[in-house]
């Protein structure tokens, strides 16, 4: 039966999962050939998750054959060999010991899945040995239909890299979301649950589709309301939540209050050594477990930004994470404890205080002390998500720990889903960074995967970028941001171009090469673009207080001890050397502290961020960090335009309306990057006085 063309997603809504009719004889025939979904897999455990998948592969061949796809059980395999076929290693499907003998299903583990495609029948089987890789099975399996690709001779095992796969959600309970750029929260408005949960399960489907495995719901800043999470007030509503990303194989976690028993009136006290205390979070954890039993554990936040923490009695950050991990412990769940922490009043005129130094001052002592399920979760950066900033030095700093690397989908110094800024090719580098922690090749991503130190619990987290908008994200294209994270946090071998051709081909079909070709373009070339007309080689910030958009060179909201760059009439940088600055290279391992330390080898984009120079100071590109400045603001804001005008070229290739929802955020861009442009250049342009060698004008 032939199925209406659904209406494929033009508001952005279905995201990356309109599955478009296919465009070719060849991609029709193909998915009309597999409309046919047999489960042969009879799980007590997991079956909603299997269930999950089935209905996926239907959902989507069905779109996108354009004509009816079925779910049937095992004893009604159909004639037709052409089927996909989802099998749990256990399952008694026929041929299951010959296309997947020991030897493969020993190579794949919990979470990963095999595929093969039968030579003389042409059935696609999807294996696992649990239900979880089932999804991720079928969802490939679908990208590669979908993407008008061959599943001729699928020879597929696939696992992936990172244990933890999660996002962090920054969302308060009176729906407002911190660095939210995309509307309200999905979660919670006027402080409750939203009684429609459509939205969430189609979340939920989303970040299955990318391999997520685990998410907290509310902001790492808990607020009064927000504390109330963890009692029977709102346990029932967090259940139903957990209860609807479980079917997706997405474990719940909530954000706590350290300072929640006194919060909430019932202990004089959050001491973590005080035995009551201890007793309060073991009963409240009891409570969550009763109402989830597969509850995933605790974010915290504490002692920074003023929000509460063991600091207070005199205790340290092992104190109180083992304290909240000791009530977990018997459930199986964790703590992860984020060690962005910092005191925001310090004063740094001395020029030795350093916010950088921070986490690693706070915790590398510490290392050894933290119990088995807890995870320290670290930022990217030893600041805060700039646009460019060197890998923090605690990550992978402390083998006897474990570490989940923190990143941020949402853009919060990176254009606030206003301007384009595709970050994969940051994570990337992030993850592609060496910190010869144990010799060459002690990559970020082997710490991350939990390899270089044998971690147990590892992965990574990162701060969410949707809200109800009905694109999700805001700008359209800021949704291969969330779908980038997904796939590389899966396999962080995969390119940044790859994942962005992947995006596109899912997103807008494959009819027009041309389009693939120049929205590829544009997202790899936008971070660079970003990083040219704003903070310039790696000094950060300079954008406006509080909100963070837009330009304010010494708009950073803790500067009440004068600018955090430094720059005056003759230089800018921070010192940060451990010869004659803050000794916060000191923190790196041998080649890096060597290559930081020291002016000749600093790397160019991040030469401001360790050094104090002159504006007569020439860069290895051979410019004078002046002239760099004014040449890279110049650049940035043309490339700005630029954008926007190969955008231009695609109208009449796309739905109107997308096109020009995007033609509007770019011609944003554009203009707000003249802006950063002249408030950079002018500021530094009266700060030294020295003309730019070109003889634009700057105003
Ligand atoms: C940044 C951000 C805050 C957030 C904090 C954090 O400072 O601006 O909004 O609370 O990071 O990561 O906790």
């Amino acid at each position: 039966m032939s199925v209406p063309e659904r209406k494929q997603g033009e508001d952005g809504y279905l995201a990356w999962l309109p599955y478009r009719r296919q465009e070719t004889k060849e991609g029709l025939e193909r998915c009309k050939a597999y409309r046919q979904i047999v489960v042969a897999a009879a799980a007590e455990d997991g079956g909603a998750v299997i269930q999950s998948a089935a209905a996926e592969l239907a959902r989507g061949l069905e779109s996108l054959s354009g004509l009816s796809a079925a779910v049937v059980n095992e004893g009604e395999v159909p004639e037709s060999g052409a089927y996909i076929q989802l099998a749990l290693f256990s399952s008694p499907a026929a041929g299951m010991d010959r296309l997947f003998p020991a030897a493969v299903r020993t190579e794949i583990g919990p979470e990963g899945f095999t595929m093969q495609t039968e030579a003389d029948t042409g059935r696609i089987v999807i294996a696992a040995a649990a239900p979880a890789g089932l999804l991720y099975g079928a969802f490939h399996l679908l990208r590669l239909f979908a993407a008008g690709q061959s599943v001729d001779g699928l020879n597929i095992q696939e696992n992936p890299v990172n244990p933890l796969r999660m996002i962090n959600h920054w969302d308060n309970m009176d729906g407002s979301i911190e660095r939210g750029y995309a509307g309200k929260s999905i979660f919670f408005e006027n402080n409750r649950f939203k009684a429609d949960k459509q939205r969430i399960r189609d979340y939920a489907r989303l970040l299955a589709s990318v391999g997520i495995n685990a998410v907290s719901i509310n902001n790492v800043n808990v607020h009064k309301q927000e504390t109330l999470l963890i009692t029977e007030e709102f346990l029932p509503d967090v259940a139903e939540v957990a209860a609807i990303f479980r079917e997706y194989a997405v474990k719940l976690f909530l954000s706590v209050n350290y300072a929640a028993p006194v919060e909430m009136g019932e202990l004089p006290t959050a001491d973590p050594l005080d035995p009551a205390v201890q007793a309060w979070w073991q009963r409240r954890t009891q409570d969550v477990y009763a109402a989830i039993p597969d509850f995933g554990g605790y974010v915290v936040k504490a002692d920074s930004e003023n929000r509460p923490g063991p600091f207070t009695y005199g205790r340290d950050h092992a104190d109180g994470a083992n304290m909240l991990a000791e009530g977990l412990e018997p459930y199986g769940g964790i703590v992860i404890w984020r060690c962005f922490v910092y005191n925001c009043k310090q004063d740094w005129r001395d020029r030795k205080t350093d916010r950088a130094r921070a986490a690693y001052d706070h915790f590398k002592p510490l290392d050894g002390r933290f119990k088995d399920n807890v995870i320290l979760q670290v930022k990217n950066g030893p600041i805060d998500f700039q646009v460019r900033e060197p890998i923090s030095p605690l990550l992978g700093a402390m083998p006897s720990t474990h570490q989940v690397l923190e990143l941020q989908i949402t853009q919060e110094y990176t254009g606030q889903q206003r301007h384009l800024c595709y970050l994969v090719p940051q994570w990337r580098e992030i993850l592609d960074f060496d910190t010869h922690l144990k010799g060459n090749g002690s990559t970020v991503k082997r710490i991350a995967s939990g390899e270089l130190h044998g971690s147990r619990l590892a992965g990574i987290a990162a701060v969410s970028n949707i809200g109800d908008d009905a694109n999700w994200t805001g700008h359209r294209l800021a949704q291969a941001n969330l779908y980038g994270y997904g796939r590389l946090t899966w396999n962080p071998e995969l390119t940044s171009s790859a994942i962005a051709e992947e995006w596109i081909r899912l997103t807008f079909g494959n009819g027009s090469e041309k389009l693939i070709r120049t929205v590829q373009q544009m997202l790899l070339d936008s971070w660079g673009i970003y990083e040219s007309y704003t903070a310039p080689l790696g000094v950060g910030f300079m954008v406006n207080p509080d909100h963070h958009y837009g330009p304010n060179v010494e708009g950073y909201e803790y500067s009440m001890w004068g600018t955090y760059h430094f720059a005056d009439w003759q230089g800018i940088g921070v010192d940060r050397t451990k010869a004659t600055g803050t000794g916060y290279t000191g923190q790196y391992a041998g080649p890096n502290f060597e290559r930081y330390e020291s002016l000749e080898t600093c790397p160019d984009e991040l030469l401001l961020f360790f050094h104090h120079v002159p504006y007569t100071h020439k860069l290895h590109s051979g410019k004078t960090v002046i002239q760099h400045i004014y040449d890279t603001h110049f650049d940035g804001a043309e490339q700005a335009e630029r954008l926007a005008a190969q955008w231009e070229a695609l109208a009449g290739s796309m739905d109107e309306g997308l096109h020009r929802q995007v033609a509007e955020r770019l011609a944003e861009q554009a203009e707000h990057a003249k802006e950063w442009r002249d408030r950079i250049n002018t500021y530094f342009y009266r700060r030294c006085g020295i003309a730019d060698e070109q003889g634009r004008t700057i105003y």
